[in-house]
């Protein structure tokens, strides 16, 4: 895949203080990339300078193909940045915001109406054309913050913290939306330090702490990296016991725990081997006359993982 960004020992100091550290990251051309971290690991250090609100000490980085220092009015065009704030506007309607952005974007008058009108489809605010944009809700101002990012049609959206604040069906409804725009063919680089928000919309994720990144690749290369043996449910309705030696027998398994509380009796299986040592776990459970009737993978807490991964890097330093 074409990676859409790219960032080269990327560096940034402020005065003393070093907030990037020689990042190197790389976003597939279609993703929807979640960039983690806690407070002050360089989140927004990196998103501005990616949109070129902001240059680097050091280093390089390109949004597609084109250098954020060399061609900043060229990365512009490709990359739409939703900021971590709203702002303050003063007597000015949810059309007339987009009016605003759309004149900055030099987009000819002529295409505003039916382009704004687009838009508020999209973000699903058409109720809300007329309306003040104080007035509105916090999820209605970001959704609204987020058509103002796609007035130019970029290729890339860059949103600092979009779900911050938001109920949690406002939180689905972004998701969908989210989802809605990758459809349409847009990369989307999403921030948040809470990692469950990200879990099921991203396909890649990035994990930076104090201004260096951790681990960065596809969801599942990452988790499977971070945890070297997965977990299965398995709940049977033969004696468990029996259940318990078989499973103990198979090849690849760590650790077997019978499960015996209001839920259905149950093992869990800790396995270190690939799908294919899981499919053989399943085989041989059957063939020594355990009887399943549910046989699944648990997810694995990305929570978890990432206090995991923040964790050694603070013992390691
Ligand atoms: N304008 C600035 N002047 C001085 N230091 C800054 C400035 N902006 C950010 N920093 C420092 O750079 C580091 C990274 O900040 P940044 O805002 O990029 O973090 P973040 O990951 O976005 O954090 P948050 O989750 O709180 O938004 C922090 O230590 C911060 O104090
Ligand atoms: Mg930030």
């Amino acid at each position: 895949m074409t990676a859409i960004v790219e960032t080269k020992q990327l560096t940034r100091y402020y005065g003393e203080m070093l907030a990037l550290n020689h990042l190197n990251l790389r976003i597939p051309a279609g993703a929807i990339y979640g960039f983690i971290g806690p407070n002050g690991a360089g989140k927004t250090t990196t998103m501005r300078i990616l949109t070129t609100l902001l240059k680097p000490s050091g280093g390089e980085a390109w949004v597609a193909g084109f250098s954020v220092t060399h061609q900043r009015s060229e990365v512009r065009r490709v990359v739409g940045f939703m900021p971590d704030s709203f702002g303050f506007y003063n007597n000015m309607t949810a059309a007339e915001y987009l009016e605003f952005f759309a004149a900055a974007y030099q987009i000819p008058p002529s295409r505003w109406s039916r382009l704004i009108d687009d838009l508020l489809v999209l973000v699903d605010l058409s109720h809300k054309r007329d309306s003040d944009v104080m007035s509105l809700s916090r999820g209605m101002k970001q959704r609204l913050s987020l058509a103002r990012t796609l007035i130019h049609d970029p290729q890339l959206l860059i949103l600092d913290e979009p779900a911050s604040g938001l109920d949690p069906r406002a939180r689905v409804e972004l998701r969908e939306l989210l989802r809605e725009l990758r459809r349409m063919g847009k990369t989307i680089m999403i921030s948040s330090h809470i990692l469950t928000e990200l879990a099921e919309m991203c396909t890649h994720i990035g994990i930076i702490e104090r201004g260096t990144l951790l681990a960065s690749g596809d969801v599942t290369t990452i988790m499977r990296s971070l945890q070297p043996h997965r977990t299965f449910e398995v709940h049977v309705i033969s004696d468990l016991e029996q259940a318990v030696t078989a499973a103990t027998a198979a090849n690849h398994v760590l650790a077997v725990r019978a499960v015996q509380d209001e839920g259905p009796p149950r093992l869990i299986i800790d396995i270190d081997g690939d799908d294919h040592a899981v499919s053989a776990l399943l085989a041989h459970l059957v063939r020594h006359g355990v009887e399943i009737i549910h046989f699944t993978a648990q997810t694995s807490n990305l929570e978890e993982v990432f206090l995991q991964v923040t964790q050694s890097a603070n013992t390691s330093a």
